[in-house]
Order: structure tokens, then sequence, then C-alpha cells
């Protein structure tokens, strides 16, 4: 996501990037969008052309009217030039506001694609990137490339057009002036092509910094309970004040940069419109030319002054347009990792028995998790990972899901390997419970529907009182149609799990993988949680990562995770009975404590 790529390139091949950058959008945005802009584009040229008009008629306004006193165009000349404003005003509305919709709708479009593709994207990029600051970034982005189609369009079409055709009636009056004007033109362009390169370096790192800025507000906002209770206040103000600085640093330097523009256009063209002046007043006082043409052609000079203005500015908010457009493209390229195989067909379960063979994974190179995982969950049967916090129960569930790709080994589901099947048909036949909990935007009903989108209202409810969940459910100001806090705030910890166990439950799959909450419960929560697990792992299989002496008694098969590897396997009874086994000291412990927790054994 931080790739500095670009920086790195050549002068010669960052052109070539921003051209197939731009190409790229045009291609993807334009299409949709040509009738707009062809109206838009005619607008354009009606700007163009009434700004020309007034430049080549004032030769006419001076000539006929004040030179010669002819009367009888007191009337038409002026109203001439009054349409011309007119025209260029209607012009300037219609094209000002179609751009502005089809640059919303650009908007729209990009936050459409991004938000499709970041669900498509694996869990490991979110591993990656802060979400907070994800967000923040993406918004930032977006409208940087809507700023580069509208300031593409307008500036090239409207700015170069009507310059052009007031360069046109520079020559058309003046050839010998034009050619003094017109010498103003390239060292401006050299000296705005040096300020781009830095200007593309401090907008990348402004657009990281307000992302961290406003990420870090969020985290925060998220976060409140914790910050208060240890008091951080006071250091996450200074850490943000950190970025503050650094944000609002680059930002002036940023400033620096593009207004660096205004001052070297103006003195060129300063010197420009002076030597304008100077030598057709000479050529006026000399050789008696007419004023009229030397008229005309100042105003065409002074028209022409904003466009060119515009322009000479363009490549520079174009720069960080492209920046932003590029940044968006870094994400939408991202490719999701595990893409369905080709010609993947539905997995098809018969009875849901799940088994590892030899599994190896870490999340990152070099350190792994898992180290050679073999077992077999039966059909219809619990099986229950006990072990060590860190020990890889959880990682253990995540491969099943497909959340990740194992490194080594094979994972099958009556007997299909699941890297061959669709996730879609892989994750539909299961039904998931994890470890903290998750709660998203919408009432208590949305959040249970979620394990079932198609399931009634009774079939909702049915789930909830199966976990255990209606009475409190009942008990909300609207019952369950009580929307949530973020991330579920306004409920308990025993609450929020029964919600997660009701969502599964509606799922009706026939495999279960459930990782029990570590978190603490009081006993009646316990008890409420517990029976909710109850009713959610009758008949089918199950995977649970247990924590609960409760939960692993009652388990067909208990398998001791320990660093990576199974150390132990059988049942309750076996296992107790083993000398210095692992899990028959936890249960030595246990049995001599009132504690109904592995974790703090094994
Ligand atoms: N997303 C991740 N990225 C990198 N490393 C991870 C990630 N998730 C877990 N790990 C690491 O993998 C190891 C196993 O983690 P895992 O979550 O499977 O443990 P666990 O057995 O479920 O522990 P607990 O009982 O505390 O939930 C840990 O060392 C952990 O630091
Ligand atoms: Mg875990």
């Amino acid at each position: 996501m931080t790739k500095k790529k670009s920086l790195s390139l050549s002068d010669k091949s960052e052109r070539g990037q921003a051209i197939r950058l731009l190409r790229r959008i045009i291609a993807e945005n334009g299409r949709e969008h040509v009738r707009g802009y062809v109206v838009a584009g005619i607008c354009l040229v009606l700007v163009a052309l009434s700004t020309a008009f007034l430049a080549w008629i004032m030769r006419d306004v001076i000539d006929r009217i004040f030179v010669e006193g002819d009367r009888t165009v007191l009337f038409t000349l002026p109203f001439a030039v009054f349409l011309s404003f007119l025209v260029r005003g209607l012009a300037t509305y219609g094209q000002g506001v179609i751009l502005a919709r089809i640059g919303n709708d650009v908007v729209a479009r990009y936050q459409r694609r991004l938000f499709a593709h970041l669900t498509e994207l694996s869990v490991d990029f979110f591993g990656q990137n802060r979400s907070a600051q994800l967000a923040a970034r993406i918004n930032q982005n977006v409208s940087g490339v809507r700023d580069t189609l509208n300031l593409t369009i307008t500036s090239l079409a409207r700015d170069l057009l009507t310059l052009i055709f007031l360069i046109i009636a520079m020559i058309w009056q003046d050839w010998v002036l034009s050619l003094i004007a017109l010498l103003a033109g390239p060292p401006i362009a050299i000296m705005i092509s040096g300020l781009s390169k830095k200007l593309r370096k401090a907008t990348r790192q402004s657009i990281d910094l307000n992302a961290r800025v406003l990420g870090s507000m969020q985290e925060t906002a998220q976060g409140i309970q914790v910050v208060k209770a240890f008091t951080m206040e006071r250091l996450l103000r200074d850490r943000t004040e950190v970025l503050i600085q650094s944000a609002e640093e680059r930002s002036n330097r940023i400033a620096v940069i593009t207004e660096r523009s205004g001052p070297i256009t103006e003195t060129v063209a300063g010197i420009a419109v002076a030597a304008v002046i100077a030598w057709s007043g000479y050529r006026s006082i000399a050789y008696g030319y007419s004023p009229g043409a030397m008229f005309a052609f100042i105003t065409a000079l002074l028209l022409a002054y904003d466009p060119a203005r515009r322009l000479a500015k363009l490549q520079v908010q174009m720069e960080r347009a492209l920046v932003n457009a590029a940044m968006i493209y870094e994400i939408l390229d991202e490719a999701p990792r595990q893409a369905d195989r080709a010609g993947a067909s539905a997995l098809i379960v018969t009875g849901g028995e799940v088994a590892f063979e030899d599994v190896v994974f870490g999340y990152h190179p070099g350190e792994p998790v898992l180290r050679g995982i073999s077992f077999t969950a039966q059909a219809g049967r619990t099986t229950a990972l006990v072990g060590a916090s860190g020990s890889g129960k959880s990682t253990i569930v995540a491969l099943i899901e497909r959340f990740y790709d194992a490194s080594g080994g094979r994972i099958l589901i009556d007997g299909q390997e699941i890297g061959g099947v669709t996730k879609a048909s892989l994750r539909g036949q299961i039904a998931y419970v994890p470890q903290h909990p998750t709660l998203f935007e919408g009432s208590i009903r949305d959040n249970i529907r979620f394990g079932r989108p198609e399931a009634d209202d009774a079939e909702v409810e049915e789930a909830a009182r199966r976990a255990q969940a209606e009475e409190f459910i009942l008990a909300q100001p609207l019952g369950y149609d009580t929307p949530v806090g973020e991330n579920g705030v306004t409920l308990s910890g025993g609450q929020r799990q029964r919600l997660s166990i009701a969502r599964a439950l509606l799922r009706d799959a026939p495999i279960l993988l459930l990782d029990e909450a570590t978190s603490a419960l009081d006993t009646r929560s316990e008890t409420l949680v517990q029976r909710a697990l109850d009713a959610a792992m009758a008949d089918r299989t199950v995977i649970v990562v247990a924590h609960r002496l409760s939960t692993i008694v009652k388990a067909d098969q208990i398998l001791v995770v320990d660093r990576g590897r199974i150390a132990e396997r059988g049942n309750h009874a076996e296992l107790v009975r083993r000398p210095n086994g692992l899990y028959a000291r936890f249960h030595g412990l246990q049995a001599s404590g009132d504690e109904d927790r592995v974790d703090a054994a094994l």
C-alpha cells in the first residue's frame, strides 16, 4: 500500500506512467459519459469562441467608433459585445453543471468499485492495513480522481481552445506583436515542469499523514474506554499532535510549491505585456499606426492571460490528482489472493468430515505457526482443540474457512480438497462463531439474519431463542429492532456472544466452527452461553476451540495443540489417564482448583 514505486523512476518513465494512468481513467470512466462530454465540449468551444470574438471585435470598436466616429455602429457593436458575454455566461454554466455531475458520478463509481473490491480481498490484506486509515485514505483518493478528470477536460478543452483562438486573433491583428508575446511561453513551461516532481512526493506524504490523523481519531473513538481507563488521553494527543504538525507542514510545502507557479507566470507575462506596449506605442507614435489593432491585440493578450495561467498551473494540479488516482489503483490492482481455481466445483457435503493432512502454515514466511497438523474430525462429532494461548488453535479454524491458504499439506472436507472448491460453496456449508464476536451497523435482527439472509423473522427469533438471547433482546428498547452500537458497545460481552451464536445457528450448516471466547463471563452469562453452545453443537460436525472444561469433557475427540503441533489426542477419559501428559497435568491442576478454565494450566 505504501509502495513508493513512482518516486524512484526516471522522469521519462514517470511521464509515461502518468499518461498511462490518464488513459486508464478515461478508458474506464469516459465511455459512459460520451454524451455529457460532447455537450460540455460544445459549451467549452462556445466559451472559447465568444472570448476570442471579444478581442477580435475590439479593433472595430476603437477604429470605427472612436477614430472614424461612425454613428451607424453605435448600437450594433455594443450589442454584439453584450451577446458574446451572454453566450459566454450560459456556456460556462452549462459546462460547469455537466462536468460537476460527471465528476460526482465518477466518485460514486469508484466508491462502489472500491467497496466491492475490498470485500473481495483476502483476510491478510486487512491484517496489513489499519481500517480507519484505509477509509480515510480512500476518501481523499476518490476526490482526487474526480479532479483529474475535471481538470483535464476543463483545462485542456476550455483553456487550451480559448488560448488557441485568442492567439489566432492576435496573429490576425499583428503577427510581430504576437511573436513578442508568445516568446513568454517556453520559459514558463520549463520552470513549471521543475515544480511537479517536488509536488508529487509532498502530495503522497500529505495524503498518508492525513489518513493517519483521521485514523487515529477513529481508533480513539472506538477504544474510548481503554483510552480513559489507562489515562492515555495525553499520550494519544501528543502522538496525534506530531502527525498533525507534519501534515500541516506538508500542506504548507505543497502550497509553497503550487503557488510558486504564480510569480513565475506573472513575471514572465509582465515582461511580455510591457514589451508589447513599448513596441506598439513606439510604432503608433513614430509611424502613426491606427490604435484599433493595438487595442484589439492588448485585449486578446489580457484575455489570454487567465487561461494561460490556468494551463501553467494545470500540470501542478494534475500532479496532485494523479497521485491520488495512482493510490486508488494500488488498491484496485491488489489481486484477491485466493481466487477460485479455474473450473472449481461446488463443495458437496455428505457427512461433514473435516481432515487435516500434515498441514503447514505461517502468517509470515520463515515463521511457522502450524508445523504439520494431521487429524480427522468425524462427521457429526465434536472435536475440541485445547492448548496454550498462541499455540495455533484459532489459526487451524481460520484455515478451514480458507481465510488463508496452507503452505503445505491438504485440508479435506468429505474427501474434497478445500483449495479446489469454490469459496462460496465452502463457506456456505460452514457456520462460524469467532473468538471475538463482530456486530455490524443495523438492528439486532439484521445482525442475526446475516447468518442466512433469506431467513424469515420467525426463523431469526427461533435462532435467538435457542441461543438463549431472546430474553435480553426483548428487554431492549425496540426489541429485535434495536440498533446495535458500534461493534456492539451497547451490549454486554455475553450478549454479543449469544448474538454471534444465534447467527451461526440460523445458518444451520453441517459444519460448525466455534472459537470459544477467552474472556471470562459471570456465572449466569456463562451458563447461558454454555446452553447456547450446546444447542449449536447438536447433530453436526463441530470443531471447537475450547477453554471451558465443560465443553471439553463432552467432546468426542480432544486435540492438545502445542506450539503448532498436536501433542496429544484422545477423549477425556483416555487423556487424563496418560502419565505425565500435558492434558493429565492440566486436569490434575483443574481438579484441585475450582476454576473451569484450561489455558492457565496448559
Ligand atoms: N493475523 C495474524 N498475523 C500474524 N500473526 C498472527 C496472526 N494471527 C495469529 N498470529 C500468530 O500466530 C500464532 C497462533 O495464533 P492463534 O490465534 O492461532 O493462537 P490461539 O491458539 O488461538 O491462541 P488463543 O488461545 O490466545 O486464542 C500466534 O503466535 C500469533 O501471534
Ligand atoms: Mg484463538
